[in-house]
C-alpha cells in the first residue's frame, strides 16, 4: 500500500527576506529529521530557496506549507509555494535556463526542477502560482512528475 497523501505538518509565510532565512532553516531541519542525507538536505534547502525567493519577488509575497509524505519504507517532503500574484503566462518558457523577466539570473526556476524528484507548477494569469516540489529518501519511488 501506498500513501503519499500526507497532511499539512507547517505552513510559513514569505513576506520579507527574514522569512527567506526561516524557510531555509525549517526545511534543512524536516529533511535532516527525516533521514535525508547532507547533500539531499543541501539540494532541497537550495531548491526552497529559489523558489520561497520567487514567491516574494514575482508573486509579491505569499506561504509555503511543508508535508511527510510516506509511501512504503520511503519518506518524503512535499513543499508547496503559493502566491497570488500576477501568475506566469508562459511556464515552459520560465522554466528555461538564463529567461528573466527582469533583474534575475533566470535560474531559479529550471535549477529547483534539477534539484528535485518531482516538479509540478500551476499557475494561472492573474490568479497567482503554485509550485509543488517533492524529495523522496533514498531507497523511495523516483518517477518525476513534470507536469503543470
Ligand atoms: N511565483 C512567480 N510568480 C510570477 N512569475 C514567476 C514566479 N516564479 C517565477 N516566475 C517567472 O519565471 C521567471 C524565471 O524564474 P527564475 O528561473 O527563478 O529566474 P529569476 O528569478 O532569476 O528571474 C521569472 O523571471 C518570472 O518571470
Ligand atoms: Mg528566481
Amino acid at each position: 500500500m501506498t500513501d503519499t497523501s500526507g497532511s499539512v505538518t507547517a505552513s510559513l509565510p514569505i513576506r520579507t527576506d527574514m522569512d527567506l532565512a526561516w524557510v531555509r532553516q525549517h526545511v534543512r531541519q524536516a529533511a535532516a529529521g527525516l533521514g535525508f542525507g547532507l547533500v539531499d538536505q543541501t539540494k532541497l534547502v537550495t531548491a526552497a530557496s529559489e523558489l520561497a525567493r520567487n514567491t516574494l519577488v514575482h508573486g509579491g509575497g505569499g506561504q509555503v506549507e511543508s508535508t511527510v509524505l510516506g509511501a512504503g519504507a520511503a519518506r518524503g517532503l512535499r513543499l508547496t509555494f503559493s502566491d497570488e500574484g500576477p501568475g506566469i503566462p508562459d511556464v515552459e518558457r520560465a522554466l528555461g535556463d538564463g529567461y528573466t523577466s527582469g533583474g534575475g539570473l533566470g535560474l531559479g526556476l529550471g535549477g529547483a526542477r534539477r534539484l528535485v524528484h518531482e516538479f509540478s507548477i500551476d499557475s494561472r494569469p492573474g490568479e497567482g502560482t503554485a509550485v509543488t516540489v517533492v524529495c523522496w529518501t533514498a531507497g523511495a519511488p523516483r518517477q518525476r512528475e513534470e507536469s503543470r
